[in-house]
């Protein structure tokens, strides 16, 4: 007979699921995110790159892709919280071999301040570098950035735009046993600053309110690559998102371009040359 003591409290799905599994599963895309940089790499450079620098690197698995992916590959995960960067060490790095392990360092540092070995890759994806919102601060990341390239290597950042980055909306999407809804909550329409929210949502009705939040300043390409400029690179790619000309569905597939029409919404990257 159940009693006080010995009945199993029930838990929902919400209270069982882990945010950061989460996250990777319904945020993150890092093995079309690798192809993208060793395809443009090549094109540019010539060669397939070896060394890599995430930055804002969360639970690192794009590094953890990385070490995977060639013998040859090394990979350095920069990330301030400290939670974040155990939780990979409990989840993500026990997934590489030992050899594997030998290749990738997790970094605890303020993107802004860290000191690397230079590398022919670094990554800053998601729109994390958007937290910086100020010109100055901006300008002073990408001069840490060009500091940590080798003279050959590439800047890979993403970007978006259009028309619906300017207002409040929700966007639900099904993924594997969950819902992800992305929410850009308030939206200054003088700063440009972005408040935005991931919730996750299950099939027992229970939900994860609010499993991350960021505040971003919205930045333009225009401008990003000014900065960029005045940072030190010789010169900046916008590769955007290509859409298919009958249905105008987004395409995973981008285009070295600076022609956009006033689409509602697009992602491109932006690469940058030392
Ligand atoms: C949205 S997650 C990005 C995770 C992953 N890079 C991705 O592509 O999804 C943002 C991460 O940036 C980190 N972060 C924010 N500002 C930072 C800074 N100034 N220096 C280092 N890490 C920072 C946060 O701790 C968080 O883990």
């Amino acid at each position: 007979m159940a009693t006080a003591e010995n009945k199993t409290p029930y838990l929902t799905m919400a209270d069982q699921a882990d945010r950061h599994l989460l996250y990777q599963a319904s945020v993150q895309n890092p093995d079309f995110e690798l192809d993208f940089i060793d395809d443009t790499f090549k094109d540019i450079r010539g060669r397939k790159p070896k060394s890599m620098r995430e930055d804002f690197a969360g639970t690192a698995i794009s590094s953890c892709r990385w070490v995977k992916r060639r013998r040859s590959n090394t990979a350095i995960a920069v990330d301030f919280d400290p939670e974040v960067l155990a939780w990979s060490k409990q989840h993500n790095i026990p997934k590489l071999t030992a050899e594997q392990k030998q290749r990738i360092e997790l970094i605890e540092d303020d993107v802004l301040n860290v000191t690397t070995d230079k590398v022919e890759v670094l990554q800053a994806y998601n729109f994390s570098y958007w937290f910086f919102q100020e010109r100055a601060t901006m300008l002073a990341y990408f001069k840490r950035t060009r500091e940590a390239l080798v003279d050959d290597g590439l800047l890979f950042l993403d970007v978006f735009g259009g028309s619906e980055c300017y207002q409040t909306q929700k966007e639900k999407r099904k993924v594997d046993g969950f819902k992800y809804i992305w929410e850009q909550a308030e939206f200054n329409a003088i700063t440009n600053e972005l408040k935005c929210h991931i919730h996750f949502h299950f099939p027992d009705k229970s939900k994860i309110k609010k499993a991350f939040s960021y505040t971003w300043r919205v930045w333009g390409a225009r401008e990003l690559r000014e900065i960029l400029m005045e940072a030190g690179y010789s010169e900046t790619i916008v590769y955007r998102q290509k859409f298919d000309p009958k249905t105008d569905e987004a395409l995973d597939d981008y285009i070295a371009t600076d022609d956009a029409e006033d689409y509602a919404c697009w992602l491109g990257y932006i690469v940058a040359k030392p």
